[in-house]
Formats: C-alpha cells, sequence, structure tokens
C-alpha cells in the first residue's frame, strides 16, 4: 500500500505534468535549461489566472464603494524601500556550506549542521535581502540604484496622497492592487509555490487606529468568503497566528492562511495589521475635514499571492475516478474561473451539415457571448470528454444528426457524466445560469 507521503508526491507530479502537457503552466527559459524561480503561464494558465484576478476585482473592489484601485510602477525609488525598511529589514537568516558553499534558508532546514547537498558543515552566513537590485539610467552613482517592488503594498502607500487628494474618501477606505512583485528567494521549491517573480493581489484597508480589531476580523472572514468562492478545498485551510519575532518588520498581528499542500502545510496567504507603521514613515496623513483633525490612519492588510491560488485551486479542483478503460481524471473548477466554460462539437467532423451547423449556429454565438468557449472535433466523443475533463470544462455541447430537425443539443455535465437535451435557442441561458 502507498503510504500518505508517496500518494502526495504522485499528486504533485502528476499537477506538474498536466500543467505542462495541458499548457497550463511551463518553467521559465526552459529551452535553455530553465531559470530557478521562474515559471511561464500558457494559454490555460493565463486565462484561469485572469479569472482568478476578475473574481477577487470583483469582489473586493467592483462590488464595493469604499475600495480604490491602483496599478503602480514595479520600480520605485530606492527611499520608498528604505524608509519602509526593507532596505534593512527584508532579509532571511541564512547558513551556509562551508564545504561547497551552497546556501540554504534557516528556516527550511533539514539538518541544523549538515549541508543537504555535499554533507560539509553549515555555518551562520551574512544576511541576505530579498531584492533584486537594478539601476535606473545611465549613470552609475548611488543614487541610481533602485529595487524591483518586493510586495507591491508600497505602491499603495505611495500613492495614499493621490487618492486621498483625486477622491477625497472617508475612514475607513481600501486601496487595491494585482501586480508583479520579485524576490531573490534563496531557495525558489515546490513548482511556483516559492518563485522569484511571482504575482500578489493586495488591500490596504485605512482605519482609524481605536477600529483595527475590528477590521482584521472583519477582512479574515472577507478572504474565508473568498477562498471558499473560486473553490479552494477549505477543510485543507488552516489559520496560524504568527507569534512575536515570526512576524514581518511592519505587522504587529498577523494571521497566515495556510493550506495542505502535498509537500506540507504552507502558508497560502496572510493578512496583516500594519499599523501606522507605513504611513508614518512616508511622513503621510490624513486630514478628517468632519472632525477638523489630522490624523495617521492604521492599515489592515490582506494578501493573496496569484501563482499560489492558481496551484491550490488546481489541487483542490484535480480528481480520479474510475478503473481501466472507465478511468478519468478531471479538474473540478468551479464554473465561474474554469479556463473553458464548454467545448462545441460536432458528432461527426466529416459531415459537414454538422460542422456547418456545429460552427454558424453554437459556436459562433457561444464564443461571441462567453469568450471561453473551444471547438473540439478530434477523436471520438470519449476522447473529446476524456480531454475536456483534463482541463475542467464544466459542458461538452455535441451536436448530432438529431440536432438538425430539432434544434437541440446534447449537454454533458463534467462531474456527473450526465447528459441533457438543451435548445439552441435556450443555450446561452442555460450556460449564463450555470457560470453565475
Ligand atoms: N505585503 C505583504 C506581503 O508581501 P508576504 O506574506 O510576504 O506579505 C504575501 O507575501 C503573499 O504573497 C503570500 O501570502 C504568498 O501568497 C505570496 N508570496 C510571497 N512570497 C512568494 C514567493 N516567493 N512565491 C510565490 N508567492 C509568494
Amino acid at each position: 500500500m502507498q503510504d500518505k507521503k508517496e500518494k502526495e508526491n504522485i499528486l504533485m507530479e502528476k499537477i506538474v505534468s498536466l500543467c505542462k502537457r495541458r499548457g497550463f503552466v511551463f518553467s521559465g527559459s526552459e529551452i535553455y535549461g530553465g531559470l530557478a524561480g521562474t515559471w511561464d503561464l500558457g494559454h490555460f494558465g493565463v486565462a484561469l489566472v485572469n479569472n482568478i484576478k476578475q473574481s477577487w476585482w470583483k469582489k473586493f473592489v467592483d462590488s464595493r464603494r469604499d475600495m480604490y484601485g491602483i496599478d503602480a510602477a514595479i520600480l520605485m525609488r530606492q527611499e520608498v524601500w528604505q524608509n519602509a525598511g526593507h532596505v534593512a529589514n527584508f532579509a532571511d537568516p541564512m547558513v551556509e556550506c562551508e564545504k561547497c558553499k551552497e546556501k540554504f534558508r534557516t528556516d527550511q532546514l533539514e539538518s541544523k549542521d549538515k549541508c543537504a547537498s555535499c554533507g560539509g558543515k553549515l555555518i551562520e552566513a551574512k544576511k541576505f535581502n530579498m531584492m533584486f537590485q537594478t539601476r535606473v539610467g545611465a549613470s552609475d552613482d548611488s543614487s541610481a540604484v533602485s529595487y524591483l517592488r518586493p510586495e507591491t503594498a508600497q505602491g499603495m502607500f505611495v500613492n495614499f496622497k493621490n487618492t486621498v487628494d483625486a477622491f477625497h474618501p472617508k475612514l475607513p477606505f481600501g486601496m487595491a492592487q494585482i501586480g508583479k512583485a520579485f524576490r531573490n528567494e534563496i531557495t525558489p521549491r515546490d513548482f511556483i509555490f516559492r518563485v522569484r517573480e511571482f504575482e500578489q493581489m493586495e488591500i490596504e484597508y485605512f482605519v482609524r487606529k481605536e477600529d483595527w480589531e475590528k477590521y482584521f476580523e472583519y477582512w479574515r472572514e472577507e478572504m474565508l468568503d473568498w477562498m471558499e468562492e473560486v473553490g479552494i478545498d477549505m477543510n485543507k485551510v488552516h489559520e496560524i497566528e504568527i507569534g512575536d519575532g515570526d512576524r514581518a518588520h511592519y505587522s504587529s498581528r498577523t494571521i497566515d492562511f495556510e493550506f495542505e499542500f502535498p509537500f506540507g502545510q504552507k502558508e497560502l496567504f496572510g493578512i496583516a495589521y500594519r499599523t501606522d507603521f507605513d504611513l508614518k514613515n512616508h511622513k503621510l496623513d490624513y486630514v478628517d475635514e468632519e472632525k477638523g483633525e489630522k490624523i495617521i490612519p492604521h492599515v489592515i492588510e490582506p494578501t493573496f499571492g496569484v501563482g499560489r491560488a492558481l496551484l491550490t485551486i488546481l489541487l483542490s479542483a484535480y480528481n480520479e475516478e474510475g478503473e481501466g478503460d472507465e478511468a478519468r481524471s478531471y479538474l473540478k473548477f468551479k464554473p465561474s474561473i474554469a479556463p473553458v466554460i464548454c467545448a462545441v462539437s460536432p458528432l461527426l467532423k466529416n459531415k459537414p451539415e454538422l460542422v456547418e451547423y456545429a460552427n454558424t449556429k453554437v459556436f459562433a454565438p457561444l464564443k461571441a457571448e462567453f469568450g471561453r468557449v473551444v471547438w473540439d472535433d478530434n477523436g471520438n466523443i470519449g476522447k473529446r470528454y476524456r480531454r475536456q475533463d483534463e482541463i475542467g470544462t464544466p459542458f461538452c455541447i455535441v451536436i448530432d444528426f438529431d440536432t438538425l430537425t430539432d434544434d437541440a443539443v446534447t449537454v454533458r455535465d463534467r462531474d456527473t457524466g450526465k447528459q441533457e437535451r438543451v435548445k439552441v435557442s435556450n443555450l446561452k441561458n442555460y450556460i449564463q445560469e450555470k457560470i453565475s
């Protein structure tokens, strides 16, 4: 019998292989041997990630009245990172092998004193700042130094005044951003879990100091709601209170939402109480016009990694059933985030009347309406179903000879395998209802 660990390794291998084979995720710079900590999204990966981001933006920005979007530059002046404390503090404690010089993060060691690569002795190494440093322009003096942002958060803090001046929001209000972040991780690992270039979806929610606990609790619950909405297996999510000494330098309280990944229970998302740390350090404040007072708002920060959301959703959706010829694996994505909503198939691809009907009366109108629709006429119907199951397409629509006389198609459900006849005139509504 396979033990749990072995099964989990196999599951991870299956996900990595499916992601490559079916065009979700490829390794970065692969034809040159890969670049550690970078991954590229293929067609279905982009579609899935776009749906994840859209669902996040819809819930946390578009459906609210107190949230302001921002899309700040990745390159920021070095003063931002000096004053935010990242130049001094954004470092992981490290050890180094005396013999082969390989470096390891102290919190990820299998053995405290033996190198995992060569068995040499581990010694304390210099702290390693994880920000990617670069230079802006041709000058080589120190004023040209800039950093690729290691968190999107600072893009919001430095635009706090602009946002207040442009929109005059009343407290509490928030700023939201989705964008790339970069960290020169010492040991990128576990597929897309720990990488050097990734995307974050972050909110900085500005409150009065006395209200921070109320809003911390509020946002904790909002985060859980969204996780459920996008299909994360909530039985595998655990809330971990991060103790003194283990929190980021700016946080007075942090809860990590950890997920039971096949490679261990690890951080998925987090929520932090950043106090007035950032606004104070950037010398920013807020004037309450009604009360006529100047204050520095405090900040609750819900933060989400897009790549970790993607991996968790893939793991939560992966299912296998049946044996032999009946065996299938399928991704049970919520229809609202599935990269493809439906596949359209003429029963036989060499029958022009079926192809013509499928193309003009079914595929074209559905494609125009939903975009996430594919044409699939390759192999027999069973093979097409398996192929669509693997990428998590909730509905397969088949146009057969009866369709030519009754204007109805067969819609096959991914999860139950059940089929029903639906009138072509009602197809758009049918699908719309299922995905909303
Ligand atoms: N602004 C707060 C902040 O950046 P963080 O816990 O360092 O907090 C936020 O990062 C989220 O970004 C994490 O919960 C995780 O989802 C994601 N993340 C962080 N480092 C990552 C990495 N190296 N690879 C992939 N995702 C990462």
